[in-house]
């Protein structure tokens, strides 16, 4: 070959060399579908928000993210076996209603295990959490991309003030499909009431429950405050809720794809997680002013005396591994 010629091809192979590490190659178009069960606008619609926002940039737009609020695709309850099966993408689902899947997540729904968000967050973005996230992914194929925001479960009740934990006995309590949520009410007095989270607005407005417990902002988004007039202030279950990916829709991405959702993911839950931080408050007296609820504050010191025979309860049943995450949630208190 004449020597101008190899120079030519040379150059050509340089050339599409440098081309071809001169900055990622990104693979297929994909399309996510995040669904969750709370209003567009709601907190949970916040984190799905952003978390579309910054996927479809830090992927170049080959990410695209459907948002499908309201339980458009599936209810909390559904959707995490619904991801192991690879038929639902992403889904925001609060901590309880993972329990029934993978009852490991039980720990973090322990009455009064928490002492403060502050001890929560430092659980879950620590290393606790990070090992009980690939844990969780290893046992059953679904990752837990960001935890979102921590917070504490308030009790809201239709008629019954309640001053005291005595004004809590016989109450038609809801709570969601989980175990130790059922075991608590049960402690505390309620006559607990296992309903799916679909299915509470139509059991408010009907009268079938005397009241429940929820995150103060999506009391507000669900408009509970338009049934219940009390709003009763008890910390006892911490709650945070999770957005997932189904690890058939994971394999569907590149390295730098999957990097883009995970980054987008970890962003969109700390963004989500200073509001609801900020918020927390103003909420509370929004229930009151704009709400027209009335806030009680009981002395919670006989809620925790009884907490604590349901957290011994589900800690000598459940076996070494739940024990070793309460030891290592109450250390992190420390
Ligand atoms: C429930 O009460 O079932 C859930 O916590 C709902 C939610 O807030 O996402």
């Amino acid at each position: 070959m004449p020597k101008n010629r190899i120079r030519y091809f040379a150059k050509a192979l340089a050339t599409a060399t440098m081309l071809a590490f001169a900055g990622p190659v990104w693979a297929d178009d994909v399309e996510i579908n995040v669904g969750w069960e709370t209003p567009a606008d709601s907190k949970l619609g916040i984190l799905a928000v952003k978390f579309k926002e910054l996927v479809e940039e830090y992927s170049n737009g080959t990410v695209t993210v459907n948002l499908r609020c309201c339980g458009q695709i599936g209810s909390e309850e559904t959707a995490f076996s619904a991801m192991q099966l690879g038929t639902v993408d992403a889904f925001l689902i609060s901590s309880n209603n993972v329990s029934p899947n993978y009852p490991l997540m039980n720990v973090f729904v322990l009455p009064y295990i928490f002492q403060n968000p502050g001890h929560m967050a430092k659980v879950l973005e620590g290393d606790v959490g990070r090992k009980f996230a690939d844990r969780l992914q290893q046992e059953t194929g679904v990752h837990l991309l960001a935890y979102g925001g921590v917070f504490f479960r308030e009790a809201f009740t239709i008629d019954t003030p309640v001053e005291s934990i005595a004004d809590m006995k016989g109450l038609k309590y809801r709570v969601p499909q989980n175990r130790v949520m059922i075991e608590t009410a049960d402690a505390f007095g309620a006559q607990p009431v296992a309903l799916a989270w679909s299915e509470v607005p139509t059991a408010l407005q009907t009268g079938a429950i005397d009241g429940s417990d929820n995150g103060l902002a999506t009391i507000r988004d669900m408009k509970f405050y338009e049934f219940a007039n009390h709003l009763i202030r008890l910390d006892h279950i911490a709650a945070f809720v999770p957005l997932f990916m189904s690890d058939r829709t994971m394999q569907k991405l590149d390295d730098d794809q999957k990097e883009a959702v995970r980054r987008a993911a970890a962003e969109a839950s700390a963004h989500q997680s200073e509001i609801i931080r900020k918020e927390e408050e103003q909420t509370r007296q929004w229930l009151k002013e704009k709400g027209g609820m009335t806030l009680y504050s009981p002395d919670t010191a006989p809620f925790i005396e009884r907490a604590q025979a349901v957290q011994d309860q589900f800690a000598e049943e459940a076996g070494a591994d739940f024990q070793a995450l309460v030891e290592e949630i109450r250390a992190a208190a420390e």
